[in-house]
């Protein structure tokens, strides 16, 4: 966990500081999660620290960000469900389809789990500067931030079915366990 945290820092923090910030709340988010989670705690955790990491422009091989920062995460010490996690969070699978990086993506596996829709969810909930957004205020910020033809863009509509849906069991799972005045 505290490589985790300190790695994240290390990429973002004087690099990208906005990015930082968002990565931090994420986290944040999700270690207010974790203690209710069992064992997949941790996982969910860790993997909320990295899954921006290969935004950091060392590790920014493709452009696509999930998939550089899994393939950094493949060259150090983490389990391979955080590397998955990361490759495919919010949906990176079908962007990836939607830009023709496929083939790149083949070797990493969707878990579809509850820990993997959690992730998607805070991911999806907190804003560019670390603030708490609900969904679908979330995705209209992200059209608006970025110009029409960039691939975040591009491939937005491509996941928003699938991202919508994980979102709502996340959300579902948070209210079943009566916690969501505390994440
Ligand atoms: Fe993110």
């Amino acid at each position: 966990m505290e490589w985790a945290e300190s790695t994240a820092e290390v990429f973002l923090s004087d690099a990208l500081p906005r990015r930082w910030a968002h990565v931090q709340n994420v986290a944040a988010r999700a270690g207010r999660l974790a203690p209710h989670l069992g064992e997949d705690g941790e996982i969910l955790h860790v993997s909320a620290w990295l899954h921006d990491v290969g935004y950091a422009p060392p590790l920014a091989v493709s452009g696509f960000h999930p998939l550089d920062g899994a393939l950094y995460l493949r060259t150090v010490d983490v389990p391979d469900r955080v590397v998955d996690l990361v490759a495919l969070h919010s949906s990176a699978s079908a962007e990836a389809s939607a830009l023709g990086l496929d083939g790149q993506m083949v070797g990493f596996v969707d878990e579809r789990s509850l820990t993997r829709d959690l992730l998607w969810f805070v991911d999806m909930t907190i804003g560019p500067d670390g603030q708490c957004m609900d969904f679908e205020a979330r995705m209209d910020d992200v059209r608006a931030r970025y110009a029409p033809a960039h691939y975040v863009i591009q491939a937005l509509d491509a996941g928003m079915a699938e991202r919508r849906a994980a979102v709502a069991r996340a959300s579902e799972w948070i209210d079943s366990v009566g916690i969501a005045d505390q994440v």
